[in-house]
This record gives C-alpha cells, structure tokens and sequence, in this order.
C-alpha cells in the first residue's frame, strides 16, 4: 500500500542538516576523526548528587504509578522556590507553574492551546526550529522577525508589520539566545511586555540558557511589570543541570496560560516519571551548590574559543550566555560553504547559520558541549585552517 502522508507534514521545511551529516558519517566511515560542534548536546555528566536522588526514587513503589500531566508537588515547588530566590517572584505551585516532558515539548504543544488557523505566530529569524512545529500543525502562519547583529540580536519591534501584529498571537523569543549567544535585559522585556499588551500578542519566552550567562545573571521576562497579564517562560533542566536525555522542563507565567497548555497535555501525555521529577526537584533546591561550576566551565570553553577564532579573522560579538560561538568566517563564502570547508580541511563539524533562518546566512554557529580537550583541538585546527583556499 501506498501510504499518502498528511500535507501538514509535508509542509515542514526540509531539514538542512541531513546532507550534513550524511556527509559527516561518510567522512567517519573514511577513518577521519570528526569533531562535532554542530548540536548543543552538554557533555557534562549530570551531578552525581542528583544521580543519586534519582536512584533513592527509582526504588520507591509509588514512584512507579502514573504521574500526573502537569507534574508532582515536590517539583512545582520546588520551581516555584526557585523563582522565588533567583527572581523574587512568586508563582502558585498549582496554577502557574507546570511540567514538561522537557521544554521542547511544551514549546511545540502551546500554540494548539492559544492559536486558530489562519493566526500569525511570530518567530525570530535566526531561531530555534521547534517554534515552528505548533504554529504549522495548528493551522497558523509564520511570520520570521529578524534578529540582526546591529540591533543585538534583539527584535526591531516597531518594525512588525501592522497587517501581522493585528492578526499575530503568539510570539516565540529565547534569550539567553540560541544561535546567537545574545543576551536580553530587563529594559527589553519591558519594552517587549509594553508591545504585547498593546497588540494582544502572547510571548513565550524560552530560558533554556538562563543558568548559561557569562556576565549579570539573566532575567526573567515576568520581572517585566504586567508581564504576567502576556507571558509564559520556559524552563529546561537540560543545560542548567545537563541533563538533557532526562527529559524535563517547566513553564511558569500566566496561570490562564499554564492551565489551558496542561489542559492540552491532559489529551496527549501523563507527564514524565516522578523519580526523574524529583531528582530535578533535587537540583533545583541545590542549584546555587550544582550550578555555578557548569556555568563557570562554558564560560571558560567560550573565551577560549572565542580568542582562537578573534586570533584567525573570524568577526562577531562575544555571546553573552548560551552554549554557543555564532560567528562569520573570514571567507566571502556562504555559511554552507564555510561548513563543508572546515569538514573536509579541519574534520570539523559546524552548523551553518543558514539552517537557523535567512538572516543566519553568513554566520556559523559553534556549540561548546564538546570536552574541553576535543574544544581546544578544534581551535587548534581552525588557527591552521587557510581559507585562500577555498575559492
Ligand atoms: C532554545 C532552546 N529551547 C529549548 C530547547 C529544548 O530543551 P529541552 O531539552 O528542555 O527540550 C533547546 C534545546 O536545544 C533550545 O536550544
């Protein structure tokens, strides 16, 4: 039988990196030994103190039943404490705080709780590629808001056209930013909170790398007042704790919000394993113990690396937080071309900022969750690299 796929499916854009990596296991195939700094997959292993949590949990019977969809107690408090020390705001463990089963997760589910067909989903450009997913499947269009160096990396907000913003509603942002590595301050977010209100557009703003900054601490859009009349955030354990294949994030913010994406959730999944749950409750109440050194060692990979590549003619701004060097080659090449380079002259693999977005053309993008002996060996090869040589 000839199995004819939905056209919402069809209708994803075509992965950009599959020729990639084709080409990257061709190249292992040959014996070559390939250094990978193309996804943002922390090396670190995840504290042996939540480990061992998470062991204690796995051994207790009750454990072993259904979870609840927006996640147990101990950890919606434990978030909710979280915030409270970090960012001296208070949500309601029942009705603002939620579980995800990682955010990406939630991310790709919330615009089936707030978007019609035919609403505007705005989503930056160059950006993460999961802020897609929900905006196609539920009917929406997309509308690419620009992320350019000259403004920080930050959206040029009162340049969304008025056509967009009277149909738009919901706007997808991350900072500490993936790609770019660009940072936003609390005078944005109030900015931005002012714009929303104002336009009726509800913002998700996604703080995976809220523990990854290198200067000030990252803020929290809901430190923006009124921001929690708009906003959502989202949380992820993946980079904060590295613990990535855990699969664990939260979402705070507007209690409307939270309800209607776990009332959603409800008809899908039943959240993720209460051990598992409790070990990030763990970490979170032990954060200011576990996380300074994860955040202290990328620091050091992105001066490091950031040096090697200055030192070679590569030209962009240091990134402020994130696991992430986005920089342009010193080459008039195409991202895609500046990739292919270095995989066949260095055994490097990179993501071409092309991938993330048309204004990612002309950048590539580093990610720092290599070990640091294998980081310092790809700034090795990148100071030897000769890019005369590519014409
Ligand atoms: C910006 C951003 N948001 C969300 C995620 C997903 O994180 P999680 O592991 O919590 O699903 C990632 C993962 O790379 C990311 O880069």
């Amino acid at each position: 039988m000839n199995i004819e796929l939905s056209d919402k499916l069809k209708s994803f854009p075509p992965f950009l990196f599959e020729e990639l990596y084709r080409k990257e296991r061709a190249e292992r195939a040959k014996g070559r030994d390939i250094i990978s700094l193309a996804v943002g997959d922390p090396d670190l292993p995840t504290d042996r103190r939540i480990v061992a949590e998470a062991l204690r949990e796995i051994k207790k019977g009750p454990n072993h039943r259904y979870p609840n969809t927006k996640g147990n107690e101990r950890l919606r408090k434990a978030a909710a404490a979280w915030h409270k020390r970090r960012h001296g705001l208070t949500f309601h463990p029942n009705d603002e705080v939620s579980i995800l089963i990682g955010s990406k997760e939630g991310i790709a589910h919330l615009p089936f709780a707030v978007m019609n067909p035919g609403d505007y989903c705005l989503i930056p450009d160059p950006t993460y590629p999961t802020y897609r997913t929900g905006a196609i499947l539920s009917g929406g269009r997309i509308h690419d808001v620009p992320l350019l160096e000259k403004n920080g990396f930050l959206p040029d907000l009162g340049r969304i056209p008025k056509k967009v913003t009277e149909r738009a509603k919901l706007f997808f942002l991350n900072y500490p930013n993936n790609p770019t590595g660009a940072g936003a301050d609390l005078h944005f977010y109030k900015d931005l909170v002012k714009w929303a209100k104002k336009n009726e557009v509800v913002i998700a703003q996604d703080a995976a790398y809220c523990d990854i900054y290198f200067g000030e601490p990252a803020p929290s859009i809901l430190q923006a007042p009124g921001a929690r009349d708009v906003a959502v955030e989202f949380y992820s354990s993946s980079k904060t704790y590295c613990m990535a294949g855990w699969r664990i994030g939260w979402v705070v913010g507007n209690g409307p919000l939270v309800r209607a994406l776990n009332q959603l959730k409800e008809n899908i999944d039943s959240g993720p394993f209460n051990a598992i749950q409790n070990a990030v409750a763990y970490g979170l109440d032990n954060h200011e113990k576990i996380v300074p050194p994860i955040r202290e060692r990328f620091k050091r990979r992105a001066e490091e690396f950031c040096a090697a590549l200055h030192s070679t003619g590569w030209k962009f701004p240091d990134p402020q937080g994130s696991c992430f060097v986005w920089a342009r080659p010193p080459c008039a090449c195409s991202s895609l071309e500046a990739v292919y380079f270095m995989l066949e002259q260095a055994s490097m693999l990179t993501a071409p900022g092309s991938g993330f977005g048309k204004y990612g053309e002309g950048f590539v993008r580093f990610s720092l969750t290599e070990p640091d002996a294998r980081l310092r060996e790809a700034a090795r090869r990148i100071k030897a690299l000769d890019w005369t040589k590519l014409k």
